[in-house]
């Protein structure tokens, strides 16, 4: 296939570069390098680097390179700062991604697999959740991800769009070449990593949740079987593929990206103490606004209508490669 990827340079976007430059795709990406580091994309990969928004100059690019489905990773991605400037998440995320769906138009490419997020569901009323749960974003994020899932829906029923939108949850872990690294850093296990390098302790956001031990629980999914159902969804999205066939109304594909299982707060520090071979240093804090006790996904229609299965399901496996990363980079990416 010939591949766009915008946001190719992120942390999810430049694992799945790889995962399909590995499996012999001809791809490109576009990246403005805000958040994302040019030398986390795959070698020998052309990256354009500028917006992934502006619909004429991105449908010249999908011409030119006669791009035939779009991996959309572009976003902005934090949640707290979406709840301080919701205006850039609905300006970069929707409008700019109205951009590239017209850009697409125009251009006439027709497929297309969308980074989504748990987000989107806000606080499940059951877990493990499943895709066909109410959509009920509790912060600005996860409203610009619900609002992108139904311009592709509508687009599908419109203009034949084939689209396949992947709900992540809690990514997590390396590869060889590429880790996460994004400043400021929110994430649970690169704090913790933080925090074994001798960084500021990690505060542990409440330890009162009715949970077994009372820390929240999260589906951790390593970034590596994240890549690879990227591969599998944009197959799906092939002319005459019934999956997503936009003449009925399964055009738009929803599918969860998680393991099926949960891991809470302090699950994760002791694996990180079990890969390290250190304790960590850390204080419980009081509980972080917006944050649900438990999120679960259900993984049962990707594992059935994408074919896919983790295959690092391990919290050892994720903290342990992520660990790994950073030891091979101490200073992250030259790029920060
Ligand atoms: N946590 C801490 N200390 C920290 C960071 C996190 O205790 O320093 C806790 C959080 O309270 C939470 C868990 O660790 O219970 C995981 O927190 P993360 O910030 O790593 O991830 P979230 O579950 O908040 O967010 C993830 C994705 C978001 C997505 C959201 C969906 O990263 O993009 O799930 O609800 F929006």
């Amino acid at each position: 296939m010939r591949i766009l990827v915008t946001g190719g340079a992120g942390y999810v976007g430049s694992v799945s570069v790889e995962a399909l430059v590995a499996a012999g795709h001809d791809v490109s990406v576009i990246d403005d390098l805000s958040t994302g580091h040019a030398e986390s994309v795959a070698e020998g990969v052309d990256i354009v680097d500028g917006p992934c928004t502006d619909a004429a100059a991105v449908a010249k690019l999908l011409e030119a390179r006669e791009i035939e489905v779009v991996l959309h990773c572009a976003a902005r991605s934090l949640v707290g700062e979406s709840i301080q400037d919701p205006g850039r998440y609905f300006v970069d995320n929707v409008a700019g991604g109205i951009g590239l769906l017209e850009a697409m138009r125009l251009a006439g490419t027709n497929r297309i697999v969308f980074s989504s997020s748990a987000a989107v569901y806000g606080i499940p009323d059951r877990t493990p959740i499943t895709e066909d749960a109410p959509l009920r974003p509790i912060n600005p994020y996860g409203e610009t991800k619900r609002s992108f899932e139904s311009a592709l829906w509508w687009y599908g029923v419109a203009y034949d769009l084939r689209a396949v939108t992947l709900r992540y949850f809690n990514v997590a872990g390396a590869t060889e070449h590429n880790g996460e690294q994004h400043d400021p850093e929110t994430h649970l296990i690169p704090n913790v990593l933080a925090a074994l390098e001798g960084g500021r302790p990690l505060v542990v956001f409440g330890d009162d949740y009715p949970t077994p031990d009372g820390t929240c629980i999260r589906d951790y999914i390593h970034v590596a079987d994240l890549a690879e159902a990227h591969l599998l969804a944009l197959e799906a999205t092939a002319p005459g593929d019934a999956r997503t066939d936009p003449s009925d109304d399964r055009g738009m594909l929803a599918c969860n990206l998680g393991n099926g299982g949960g891991f809470s707060v302090r699950e994760v520090l002791e694996a990180a103490e079990r890969v390290s071979g250190q304790a960590v240093p850390h204080e419980v804090g009081p509980r972080r606004a917006g944050d649900p006790p438990v999120l679960v996904a259900s993984a049962a229609r990707a594992a059935e209508v994408l074919g896919w299965q983790p295959a690092h399901p391990t919290l050892d496996e994720m903290v342990g490669s992520a660990w790994e990363w950073r030891r091979r980079h101490p200073d992250g990416y030259a790029s920060a």
